[in-house]
This record gives structure tokens, C-alpha cells and sequence, in this order.
């Protein structure tokens, strides 16, 4: 082998599943000692190359190359046997074992039937110590957290000699911290030799770690570049395949007076413990409030006590002058609430209703739509057809059940709906969460809109760059409280990143 010969190259990779082609002539390599990033919306058709690399998909076309020769991977346990890991999406790791166990589980030791774990350990804390990998090797698994948890899958796979290593979108369950201290171990790796694919939707995190990009789109390359030739920008086009505008015109508003007020509020969370602690916050029409936060901080339970969704402990709540502490959803609405839920489904449409359902629900006690008191069907049908067309919603016609659309069209309903009952206050809880980046556009650019018609907008988000590209001020979450408000402009992502882990 000479030094040019990749360490991997997947030749002309096509695989069909019904009705979808995932992949179509793909070709991708990989170098000893580089990240090479694989790019791409949902759906694009990477987790499905990596998983025909690690022998859990069988290529319909194409060829595997694996330091020059030609590979055939026919399930995981070969291709760790041709030193390939890969660090799934979802963690594959038994939590009422230890770390120990876990990364024993499945070793073939031929001399005995089960591997001798204080051997096992002891190699563990050379890797640990070696990569930076800090974890104690005794501990159960369900004691660790995520980046934790994460960290004893990288291990798994080194302990198993890999040379080629996969990370399927490993940042997506981490903290901005947690995704630095990732950055750090991968670095280590590739100074070792390794070889990494980092597989993610995350335009900066690519930038930042990748010696080579390569990007997906419908199972088509669509972009081969470096992070020193290329930006966000051209990034997202070549993930979108058209003109994007990744952070909408925020023009300058004059704000006006105060429309939500939440003042000492405390909630108890779902397993009894206080989860929203001592919070005051004050929106502006004409502003929009970014909350920032690692998930589970609180701001569920926050924004569902602002919606009437839970009880409140103490505290008062106010929409537009009137107090709505205590109230219920329809009256919090009354008041000139529109909120877009976290929980799409759950809390913001009916999957077995249709459409136009969908987008009447929260207006049926609307005049307008009853006639003679029974449902006016011409009525509802001109007042969907309105908004699927306004708010742009990919759907078959009207009457497709909703539970079959795209997240990101359901969510296009949940904000046209919201939308266009002219609210006062907005409260958007992860309004782009698993949607794509056209459709992620799309809603910023309805928020912003909002804003300069002098609504008062709460965005929570767990998304720096939407909190960034939205937000005239941010808040941050941690442990209920919010531990921290910054002017858009004293911000940094840094500065906000570290106040998520309670730094301030
Ligand atoms: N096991 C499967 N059976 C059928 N379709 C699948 C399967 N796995 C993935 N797909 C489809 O293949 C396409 C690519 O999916 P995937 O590789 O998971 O994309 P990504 O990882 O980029 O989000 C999608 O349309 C997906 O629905
Ligand atoms: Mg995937």
C-alpha cells in the first residue's frame, strides 16, 4: 500500500430500497488520519452508506475498498474484523451492564469462554488515557450521561483496533461543551492515524472539524469541497439544491410594550421535582426571545405553563396587560397566545386527522366556519386551501391524513394555523427541530415577519444557530432557572454555550 491509497473508497454505491433510491452511484473515500464529513439533510442517504460500509446493508452496485483492495463486508462482525467501528446514531451499549461488560460484550477470546474483564479494564483505561477519553470503567452504563455513553462506544470500537472509525451524527445528543470535548478526542484519533467519517446536518460543526466534505442530496453526491473553500452559505445550497437564506433579514423594529410577562414563576415538573425555578421574563412586541438550553433544563414545563398545559406552583403569568396565571389553553389563546409545541404531534395536531381538520382545530368555535349550526365545508375548504398554499405545505390535497406529511411540513401547519389567528404573543418551543433546512427557512422567516408586525415572540430552542439567527435577546436555561440574559449583541457562542452548562 502507498501512502496515497485510501484507507477507504466506496466505488459507484447504489442501493435501492422499495420506491426509494438511497443511494445512487455514490463515491466517498477516506485517508489515514482525516475527518472526512458526510453532509446532508434527512433522508439524503448517509446513515444508509455507512451502514452498507459496516456490513448492515448489502450494496446493490458498487465496491468497497479497504486499503486498496477490494472488501466484502457481509455483517458488522466483519467489517470490525477489517477494522471498521462505527458509533451509531442511536447507542447500542446495555445499560444495566458496565462499561467493562459493554465493551466485553461480544469479544472472542479463544482460549476462554468469556474474556478476562480485568484485562479488559485495564486496556480500557490505556485508551481512555490515551484519547482523552475520560470514563470510569466500572461504573453501569446507566449511570453515565450521553456524552458518557457516547465516549464508551468510541472505546468500544478502538478496543476492536479500529482504524477506520463511523460517527453518525454523534453531536446531535450533546451539549455544545460536550461537542467540543467530542472535537478534542477526534483530533486525537486522526494525530493517531484514524481515519473518521462524521456524518451530520450541522453546517458549523463541519466546518470546524473536517479536513473534507462531501455532500448528499436525494442519495447523490451533490458537493465534493474543503472548510477553507466553501461556508455556510454554499453549504446549505449544495444540501438543498437551490438559493437559501440561512439567517433572515431582521430588520430594525421599534418595540413596543410588553406582551408576556412571566413573573417568579415555579413549575414541578412531570416526576415531581421542581423543574421551572424562580424564572421572571419580560417579551416585547416587535422582539423576539431566543431561550437557549440543553433540553430538559425546564423549558418545557415552562412554556407549557405560559399555554395553560400545567399547573403553575407559584408565580404570575401575563399575556398583553391581562393575567392569564393559572389559565386554561383556550383562555391563554383568548388573551393572544399562539403557541407551536414541542411535541408536534402530541400537542399540535391529530395525525388521524386530515389537513384541513388540522388547520381549523383550534378555530372550530369560529363563526366563520359554522353555518346553520353545522360545519361549513366550502368554508373550511377555502380556508385550508388558503393556508396550505400561503405557508407553502407539501401535502397531496387536503384531505391527506396529516400523520403522512414530512416534519417539516407538519410543522409549515402548526405555524400556518398559529399564524394566522393574529396573536400578540408567539411561543415557539423547538419550532425547527427534525425539519430540513428549506423548510427551517422557511419558519424564520415567518417568525421575523411576526416580529415586525409587533408581535412578541419566545423562541426555545436547543439550536445555537437558530437562537442566533433569530434572536434580539437570548436566555439561558439551566437546572429551571434561567441563569443568564444577553443582549443579541454581547453574545457569543461561547459565552452562550457555557452559561447552557450552568457557567455564568
Ligand atoms: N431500511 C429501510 N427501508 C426502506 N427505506 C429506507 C430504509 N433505510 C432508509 N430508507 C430510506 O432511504 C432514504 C435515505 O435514508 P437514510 O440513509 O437514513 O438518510 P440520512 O441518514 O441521510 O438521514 C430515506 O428516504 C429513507 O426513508
Ligand atoms: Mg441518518
Amino acid at each position: 500500500m502507498t501512502t496515497s491509497t485510501p484507507l477507504l473508497e466506496l466505488r459507484g454505491i447504489t442501493k435501492r430500497f422499495p420506491g426509494v433510491l438511497a443511494n445512487d452511484d455514490v463515491s466517498f473515500d477516506v485517508r489515514t488520519g482525516e475527518v472526512h464529513a458526510l453532509l446532508g439533510e434527512n433522508g439524503a442517504g448517509k446513515s444508509t452508506l455507512m451502514k452498507i460500509l459496516f456490513g448492515l446493508y448489502q450494496a446493490d452496485e458498487g465496491q468497497i475498498m479497504l486499503r486498496g483492495e477490494e472488501a466484502t463486508i457481509t455483517s458488522p462482525t466483519s467489517a470490525i474484523e477489517q477494522r471498521v467501528g462505527m458509533v451509531h446514531q442511536h447507542f447500542m451499549l446495555v445499560p444495566t451492564l458496565t462499561v467493562v461488560e459493554n465493551v466485553a460484550l461480544g469479544l472472542h477470546d479463544a482460549r476462554k469462554l468469556r474474556p478476562d474483564l480485568d484485562a479488559v479494564g485495564a486496556r480500557i483505561r490505556e485508551i481512555s488515557e490515551e484519547y482523552g477519553l475520560e470514563v470510569d470503567p466500572d461504573i453501569d452504563v446507566w449511570k453515565l450521561s450521553v456524552g458518557e455513553r457516547q465516549r464508551v462506544e468510541i472505546i468500544k470500537a478502538l478496543y476492536r483496533d479500529a482504524e477506520l472509525l463511523v460517527l453518525d451524527e454523534p453531536t446531535a445528543v450533546l451539549t455544545p461543551q460536550e461537542v467540543d470535548d467530542l472535537f478534542v478526542i477526534l483530533r486525537q484519533l486522526t494525530a493517531a492515524g484514524t481515519g473518521i467519517v462524521f456524518i451530520s446536518h450541522k453546517l458549523h460543526e463541519v466546518l470546524a472539524l473536517s479536513d473534507r466534505i462531501t455532500v448528499l442530496r436525494n442519495g447523490r453526491v451533490t458537493g465534493r469541497t474543503v472548510p477553507a473553500e466553501t461556508d455556510r452559505q454554499q453549504l446549505a445550497e449544495m444540501m438543498v439544491g437551490r438559493e437559501v437564506d440561512l439567517a433572515p433579514d431582521r430588520p430594525i423594529v421599534e418595540t413596543g410594550p410588553v406582551r408576556l410577562s412571566v413573573s417568579g414563576l415555579h413549575v414541578t415538573g412531570d416526576r415531581g421535582t421542581p423543574a421551572v425555578v424562580d424564572v421572571d421574563l419580560d417579551v416585547r412586541g416587535g422582539e423576539i426571545l431566543g431561550i437557549a438550553g440543553v433540553s430538559g433544563n425546564g423549558q418545557r414545563e415552562l412554556a407549557e405553563a405560559i399555554a395553560g398545559l400545567r399547573q403553575l406552583d407559584r408565580g404570575s403569568i401575563s399575556i398583553d396587560g391581562a393575567d392569564t396565571t393559572g389559565v386554561t389553553p383556550g383562555m391563554a389563546r383568548a388573551a393572544g397566545l399562539s403557541y407551536v409545541p414541542e411535541e408536534r404531534m402530541k400537542d399540535g395536531a391529530v395525525g388521524e386527522f386530515d389537513v384541513a381538520e388540522n388547520l381549523l382545530l383550534v378555530d372550530h368555535g369560529d363563526s366563520r366556519f359554522i353555518r346553520n349550526g353545522l360545519f361549513d365545508r366550502d368554508q373550511i375548504e377555502t380556508h385550508a386551501a388558503r393556508l396550505v398554499e400561503e405557508y407553502a405545505v407539501k401535502t397531496p390535497t387536503l384531505h391527506t391524513p396529516t400523520s403522512s406529511l414530512s416534519g417539516g411540513n407538519i410543522q409549515k401547519l402548526i405555524m400556518a394555523r398559529e399564524l394566522d389567528s393574529d396573536p400578540l404573543v408567539i411561543l415557539a418551543a423547538q419550532p425547527t427541530r427534525g425539519v430540513d433546512i428549506g423548510a427551517a427557512e422557511y419558519i424564520h422567516r415567518r417568525l421575523v415577519e411576526q416580529r415586525g408586525e409587533g408581535v412578541a415572540v419566545l423562541v426555545i430552542s436547543e439550536d445555537l444557530d437558530e437562537v442566533f439567527a433569530l434572536s434580539d435577546r437570548i436566555a439561558v436555561m439551566f437546572d429551571g432557572a434561567v441563569v443568564k440574559i444577553f443582549d443579541r449583541a454581547d453574545a457569543t457562542r461561547e459565552s452562550v454555550g457555557l452559561a447552557m452548562t450552568g457557567v455564568v
